[in-house]
C-alpha cells in the first residue's frame, strides 16, 4: 500500500490479463476513522490531487472509493460505527461566513470525482451522509452493505447540500424522492436505498470487497477507450435535451468505427476469442 497522505490511502491492484498491458484498479480509502471519515480540507485536497494523478495515468482503468473501517476501540471507549463518510467536517463550519466557505469549497472535490473520464465505483459500508452521500453520487456506480445508511441531513444544521446533492439526487432518484431526502434530512437504510435506486448493488459486509472488485475487474476488462466514450455519452443525457443527446450518441457510435478496438472486439466475437484491446 502506498500512503499518499495519512487521510487518503491509495492502493493499486493489477488487472489480470490487462489489454493494453499495465492496467490497474486504484482503491482510494478515506482514512479519518476517529471522525467517521468526515471530509475536512486535507481529505478534500488529497482526493482532488488523486483525481488529477489518475486522470493523467493511462494505466488507471477504474477508481474505487471507500471509507476506512473503524479502528478497534481502546479499553472502555465506545466503538465507532462503520462509515463510508459521515459528511463534510462540521467542525470546520463553525464561525465561517460565506466568503470564507466559498474559498474552502472553491476547489470542488465532488466535481473532481464527477469529471473523471474513467469509471468510478463507491464501495459503501456504513454511513454515507451529507458530503459523503455527494461523493457516492459523484461516482458512476454504488455498491453498499446491508448495514449502510444514507441521507442528506444538512437541513438539520441550517444548511442545504453543497456538493451537488440537490442536482444529482434529483437526476438519479427523481424529483419527489430527492425533495423528500433534502427537506426531511431523514436517514434511510440500505434496503430502502437499493429499492429507490440510490444503490446499484447490495451485499453483506463480508462480501463488499469481492463484489466491488468483481465489478471493477468487469469494467477494467473493456476497451479503456470505449468505456470512456460510454461514460461521457450516458452523461450527456443529464446535460442535454434528448434530441441533442441522440445526436451525440449517433456521432460517438459512428466514430467508434474508426477505432482499432471496434475491429478487435467484433473479430474476437466472431472467432470466439477474448478481445485484446489496444485502447484506441
Ligand atoms: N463532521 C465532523 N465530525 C463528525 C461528523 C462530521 N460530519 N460525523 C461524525 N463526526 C464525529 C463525531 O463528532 C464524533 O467525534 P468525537 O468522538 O470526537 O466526539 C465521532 O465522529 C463519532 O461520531 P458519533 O456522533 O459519536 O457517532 P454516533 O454513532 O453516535 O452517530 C452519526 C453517528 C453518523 C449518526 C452522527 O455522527 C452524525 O449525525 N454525524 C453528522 C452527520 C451529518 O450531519 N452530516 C452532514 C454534514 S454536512
Amino acid at each position: 500500500m502506498n500512503d499518499m497522505t495519512e487521510v487518503l490511502l491509495i492502493d493499486r491492484v493489477d488487472v489480470e490479463n490487462s489489454f493494453p498491458a499495465g492496467g490497474v484498479v486504484e482503491i482510494w480509502t478515506i482514512n479519518r476513522t476517529e471522525k467517521l471519515n468526515a471530509l475536512n480540507n486535507e481529505v478534500m485536497e488529497s482526493i482532488i490531487s488523486a483525481c488529477k494523478a489518475a486522470e493523467n495515468d493511462d494505466n488507471v482503468r477504474v477508481v474505487i472509493i471507500r471509507g476506512a473501517p473503524p479502528s478497534v476501540p481502546d479499553g472502555d471507549e465506545r466503538p465507532k460505527p462503520a462509515a463510508f463518510v459521515a459528511g463534510a467536517d462540521i467542525g470546520e463550519f463553525t464561525g465561517k461566513n460565506s466568503k470564507q466557505i466559498r474559498k474552502v469549497f472553491s476547489e470542488n472535490v465532488w466535481e473532481a470525482i464527477w469529471n473523471l473520464s474513467i469509471p468510478t465505483i463507491a464501495s459503501i459500508d456504513g454511513f454515507a451522509l451529507g458530503g459523503g452521500s455527494e461523493i457516492i453520487l459523484s461516482c458512476d456506480m454504488r455498491i453498499a452493505t446491508t448495514r449502510s445508511n444514507f441521507g442528506t441531513p444538512e437541513i438539520n444544521l441550517g444548511l442545504i447540500p453543497g456538493g451537488g446533492g440537490t442536482q444529482r439526487l434529483t437526476r438519479l432518484l427523481g424529483y419527489g424522492k430527492a425533495m423528500e431526502m433534502v427537506m426531511t434530512g431523514d436517514i434511510i437504510p440500505a434496503n430502502e436505498a437499493f429499492r429507490i435506486g440510490l444503490v446499484n448493488r447490495l451485499c453483506e459486509p463480508d462480501d463488499l470487497q469481492s463484489m466491488t472488485m468483481g465489478l471493477a475487474m468487469n469494467l477494467a476488462s473493456k476497451s479503456p477507450h470505449t468505456i470512456k466514450v460510454a461514460k461521457r455519452v450516458v452523461r450527456a443525457s443529464l446535460e442535454r435535451p434528448m434530441s441533442e443527446g441522440i445526436n451525440i450518441e449517433h456521432d460517438e457510435f459512428c466514430a467508434l468505427f474508426d477505432t482499432e478496438d471496434k475491429e478487435i472486439g467484433v473479430n474476437a466475437f466472431l472467432q470466439r476469442e477474448r478481445p485484446e484491446w489496444k485502447g484506441n
